[in-house]
């Protein structure tokens, strides 16, 4: 029997690229073959999103479109059988059964969870098998490990440290796709860690929806660390394994202890940058989001961590056009994102997701205001920005070379260890090599420099 081709789409966040990373590497050790070429894949799969009902809709377009396209080759190649779909993810754990009514071309449903069967679920629909759904848990010994060749980024890592969410914001679907908290043991993290560092690793990067509500099962793997969170004890046992840059995103403000701060200050290899939703600069919208934090605690933090010594870059999420945000508290956003210096922040206009507390509430600021604070709000962003980035200039900082620009083939690019993009000349053999770049240059996210 020929090897089977799989076709594999993945959409939304960090840890849906992570979940693909070891699906790929899973389907290769059983036999399977990953391909890029849609048109020659046996299965394909949809690695889905359900943050913003943009990208649910975004799946089923695409959907559409493999249907179509299968159903073109069929015509051309009547040899030819229709691939197998399956969908995957968070869209895949919340609606199940329904992705099979919605669309009859779906094969399986797999949840965020059962990810670690996906060639069990293939074998079983080649055997026959309808309508196949798997929304359980990870099953016992599942593994956290990607291959080489399946990284999305050849020297930077994704480790996972926690999975699901607990807080319950009340916009947010995450807490019900991707279920409660569940913190990996310690001491697993750190054989990752070493053993990426063995294989050439430069970067990695601890992830989870809260790093820093990070609580493991026992303390397997802390024992020499000290700290008052489990999560500072768990940077320092990462540093301590000598891999050359740590990240970690993304930080919950209410559980952003002092203790972080300090860890960084002592170990080098922790990197100065901090990712910190604060998604409003009103406490009555954050009262309204349980987000669990006011914006004197979230000050408070960002005050701690601009008296570091290590200079940390600060990026944050926001929402705009919360049910019943004011023009009052959309100012008050912007105060704060003027106070708080940060590097980028990502902001998204609020998107009603059904089963969430917020779903309750009137969707009442128009999508034309929506759009206006967005706008605003991404020009003050934008200020803010160049005014951080102005500081860079003329100053030298270490790049890890990623890849060659996507947009100017003689240069390179990379991210400083506060996680900025920085193009500048540079032939291919620095790929993986760590730089220094004078910077000279500062345009929207991105800066340019020359290799000193
Ligand atoms: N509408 C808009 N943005 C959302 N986010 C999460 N849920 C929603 C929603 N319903 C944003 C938050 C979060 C980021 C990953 O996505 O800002 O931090
Ligand atoms: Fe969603 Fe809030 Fe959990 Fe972040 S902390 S994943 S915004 S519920």
């Amino acid at each position: 029997m020929s090897v089977k081709k799989v076709y594999m789409e993945t959409f939304g966040c960090q840890m849906n690229v992570s979940d693909s990373e070891r699906i790929a590497t899973l389907l290769e050790a059983k036999g399977f073959q990953m391909t890029v070429a849609e048109a020659e894949a046996d299965v394909i799969l949809l690695n889905t999103c359900s943050v913003r009902e943009k990208a649910e809709h975004k799946l089923y377009t695409r959907i559409g479109q493999i249907r179509k396209s299968s159903a073109d080759n069929l015509n051309n190649f009547p040899d030819s059988k229709k691939p197998v779909i399956g969908i995957l993810g968070c869209v895949a754990q919340l609606e199940g059964e329904t992705l099979f009514k919605r669309d009859q071309g779906i094969d399986f449903v797999l949840g965020t969870r059962a990810v670690g069967r996906v060639s069990e679920a293939i074998d079983n629909v080649f055997d026959g098998q309808k309508n196949l759904i798997d929304l359980g848990e990870r099953e016992f010994g599942y593994d956290w490990m990607v291959a080489d060749s399946h990284r999305q980024f050849p020297f930077v890592a994704f480790v996972p440290i926690i999975e699901g969410c607990n807080k319950f914001c009340t916009y947010c679907i995450v807490p019900f796709s991707r279920g409660r908290e569940k913190s990996l043991v310690a001491s697993d993290i750190i054989r990752h860690v070493l053993k990426l560092r063995r294989e050439g690793i430069r970067e990695v990067h601890l992830i989870g929806q809260n790093v820093n509500s990070y609580r493991p099962p026992s303390d397997s793997g802390l024992e020499n660390f000290a700290g008052a969170t489990a999560f500072s004890r768990l940077l320092r046992a990462v540093a301590a394994t000598g891999i050359e840059r740590i990240k970690f995103t993304t930080s919950f403000p209410r559980d952003f202890h002092t203790d972080i701060v300090t860890a960084i200050d002592a170990n080098e290899n922790l990197c100065n940058w901090v990712h910190l939703p604060v998604q409003s600069g009103s406490n009555n919208v954050l009262r309204a989001m349980r987000r669990g934090h006011t914006i004197e605690n979230y000050l408070s933090r960002v005050d701690k961590i601009k008296a570091s010594s290590r200079n940390i870059s600060l990026t944050t999420d926001i929402i705009v056009g919360f049910p019943n945000e004011t023009e009052q508290d959309f100012l008050e956003t912007i105060k704060l994102v003027e106070y708080c210096q940060f590097t980028s922040a990502y902001i998204f206009k609020y998107s009603p997701r059904p089963g969430t507390p917020a779903f309750e509430m009137p969707d009442n600021v128009s999508a034309k205001e929506k759009s206006v604070r967005f706008l605003v709000l991404e020009k003050v962003v934008k200020n803010n920005q160049q005014k951080v980035f102005q500081n860079f200039l003329n100053k030298i900082f270490k790049v890890l070379v990623e890849k060659v620009s996507n947009k100017n083939t003689t240069q390179l690019s990379g991210h400083t260890t506060c996680q900025t993009v920085v193009n500048f000349e540079g032939s291919k053999e620095l790929l993986g090599k760590i730089v220094n770049v004078e910077i000279l240059e500062a345009k929207a996210n991105t800066l340019y420099g020359k290799i000193c």
